[in-house]
């Protein structure tokens, strides 16, 4: 099976000089460590790497010094669901596994773990949530119930053909979401939740940052 890994962003949210995916890590470029991750899964042919158009050399040459193979370059779009519809039309097998560069505390066991999903339309890991969430801007406008609501992680795995179509109706629409698993629900899709791991965190700010650092340093 291919997998994509999502690393196109511009990482405004750490406003660091270079993008997130780039920024070292123990010494290592962030996204590399998914890179290497899915690379010792056996059950991964292509990987499809979504890059930031104006930084295409950067990838080159960090990839030749990490000396990854079966890697196809994909120059990402301007938002995340535009480089995962362009990477989608570029991979080829019936089944994709879909990462993001920014959660480099991933392992190889979790993602054969998501690969041995039954097969579904899709396949999201979730952890429970530890914290109170509400609706609204100045004011609350809607209550929402905790042990109903689900932080979504990846790697996630699809069915690439109805993942695809799922974006196609999308681009239609002009319909904008942050994550693949709602919306190829949001187009009837039947999304299957299963466990996450609570170490698997997104890197958005540089506490982030920091944190994984000390987690990765640990080991
Ligand atoms: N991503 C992508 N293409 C984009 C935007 C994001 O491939 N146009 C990738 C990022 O590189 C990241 C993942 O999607 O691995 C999740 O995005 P996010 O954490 O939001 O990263 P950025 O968009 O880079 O950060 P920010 O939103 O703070 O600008
Ligand atoms: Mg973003």
């Amino acid at each position: 099976m291919d997998a994509i890994l999502l690393a196109a962003g511009k990482g405004t949210r750490i406003n660091a000089e270079n993008p997130k995916q780039f920024i070292k890590i123990a010494g290592k470029p962030m996204f590399i460590y998914s890179l290497e991750a899915l690379r010792k899964s056996k059950y991964i042919d292509t990987i499809y790497l979504t890059c930031n158009p104006l930084h295409l050399n950067l990838y080159k040459e960090i990839l030749t010094n990490y000396a990854i193979e079966r890697v196809v370059l994909v120059e990402g779009g301007d938002s995340r669901q535009q480089s995962v519809y362009k990477a989608l039309l570029e991979a080829k097998s019936n089944r994709i596994i879909i990462h993001e560069g920014a959660r480099p505390l991933i392992s190889t066991d979790f993602i054969e773990e998501i690969i041995s999903q039954d097969q579904q339309d899709g396949v999201i890991p979730t952890m429970p949530i530890s914290f109170s969430i509400i609706e609204g801007e100045q004011f609350i406008e809607k209550e929402l119930v905790r042990s109903r609501l689900h932080n979504i992680q990846l790697p996630q795995l699809f069915d690439r053909e109805k993942l695809l179509n799922a974006h196609k109706k999308a681009i239609k629409d002009d319909y904008q979401t942050t994550e693949d698993g709602m919306l190829l629900f949001h187009y009837g899709g039947k999304v299957k939740l299963v466990k996450g791991r609570e170490s698997n965190i997104k890197v958005t700010t540089p506490l982030d940052i920091e944190i994984v650092e000390k987690l990765i340093k640990l080991g």
